[in-house]
């Protein structure tokens, strides 16, 4: 049976491509799901995207039975302790990945309150950073020395 991964795009990242590019890159979020497809062709993937931080919490819960997610929550990033809290209460790999480098920009975006509920933060590789993440998630276990 092919791994299930979830990948979860939370707010405003909908509008990828068209949204600060210089910033977020020229990719739409369609555009990175295919990137994702094409390089794991033996994943299930789970692609969802919400402005909606409750239905977000739904998608993590979900998430519970498969190999691993990755997050990128938007700006929830900085102040949602409801995505912290479901993201603890699942015993799977969880990345949280960034387009950006949050920590040279705004100082408000330095601080991720969703970081101390994931195993590894992804941030400044842009659309490549989704693809590090899932690598990451699927060699988790595979190899002890690393
Ligand atoms: C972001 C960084 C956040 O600070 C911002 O609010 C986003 C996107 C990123 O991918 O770089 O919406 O998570």
């Amino acid at each position: 049976m092919a791994p299930k991964v979830f990948v979860l795009n939370g707010v405003n990242l909908g509008t990828l491509g068209r949204r600060r590019p210089d910033v977020y890159g020229t990719l739409t979020l369609n555009d990175i799901e295919k990137l994702l497809c094409d390089e794991f062709s033996g994943v299930e993937f789970e692609f969802r995207q919400t402005d909606h931080e409750g239905e977000m919490v739904g998608f993590i819960r979900e998430a519970a039975g498969s190999v691993g997610l990755t997050i990128n929550p938007g700006a929830w990033t900085h102040y949602s302790y409801a995505l912290h809290d479901a993201l603890e209460t699942i015993d799977i790999p969880k990345v949280e990945v960034h387009l950006s480098n949050v920590h040279a920009r705004e100082e408000w975006r330095r601080r991720s309150v969703v970081s101390p509920a994931v195993d590894a933060i992804v941030a400044g590789m842009g659309a490549r950073g989704y693809l590090v993440a899932v690598g990451y998630i699927l060699s988790r276990g595979d190899d002890s020395r690393v």
